[in-house]
């Protein structure tokens, strides 16, 4: 079964070790990443693939609807792992617009457990409840929302006690806001960018 990918693997490593014969020798013994990718498990955002960087070159964690949450082990896990051991210099939060997360999040249908982990999502869109409902286009009110997600889970990452730890020991390390699009393959940067302790505290 699956010989089809597991044919696709054997040519994958092959074209790797053919124009870079040291590469597997050099990741085996060592990774060390600049960036930390928190976005969604929509197989249509591929993390690596979209920024152009190979294996060792960016730390992923993907869930349904690119959250942050506080309280969740993995996440948190993934957070201390990279900003404390593999010292990255950016976190990037990456939201898509068309996220069927943030659909689910607001649509009233009742699907068991994925509501409860979407709750966040629909704390930000109580939030600014006035602002989005003030959209008339679905797609466009949908697309604002995965915006504002975005900005609150950097809102999270940023208040973490890890990465603000990090800060308070001087190590260099950025939280960026991004929103790809499934249309056009381009990623927007909401601009909301925060490098340091000082910054962090003005919200
Ligand atoms: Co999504």
């Amino acid at each position: 079964m699956l010989e089809n990918l597991k044919a696709n693997n054997r040519g994958w490593a092959e074209r790797k070790v053919e124009s870079d014969p040291d590469f597997f020798l050099r990741l085996e013994r060592q990774q060390a990443p600049e960036y930390l990718w928190i976005g969604c498990s929509d197989s249509r955002v591929p993390a690596n693939e979209i920024v152009g960087l190979d294996p060792g070159e960016l730390f992923v964690h993907r869930n349904v609807g690119n959250l942050a949450p506080p309280q969740d082990a993995n996440y948190l896990s993934v957070l201390q792992f990279a900003v404390e051991v593999l010292k990255v210099k950016h976190i990037l939060v990456v939201g898509h617009y068309g996220c069927g997360g943030v659909r689910s999040a607001v649509d009233g249908v009742r699907r068991g457990l994925v509501d409860h982990w979407l709750h966040p999502i629909r704390e930000v869109w109580h939030e600014h409840h006035g602002s989005l409902t003030a959209i008339a286009d679905e797609t466009a009110r949908l697309d604002r929302l995965c915006e504002l997600n975005v900005e609150r889970q950097v809102r999270n990452v940023v208040s973490d006690i890890f990465v603000q730890d990090a800060w308070a020991r001087g190590q260099p390390l950025w939280v960026h806001g991004w929103v790809y699009s499934l249309a056009n393959g381009l990623i927007t940067d909401l601009g909301v960018t925060v490098g340091g302790i000082a910054e962090a505290m003005l919200d």
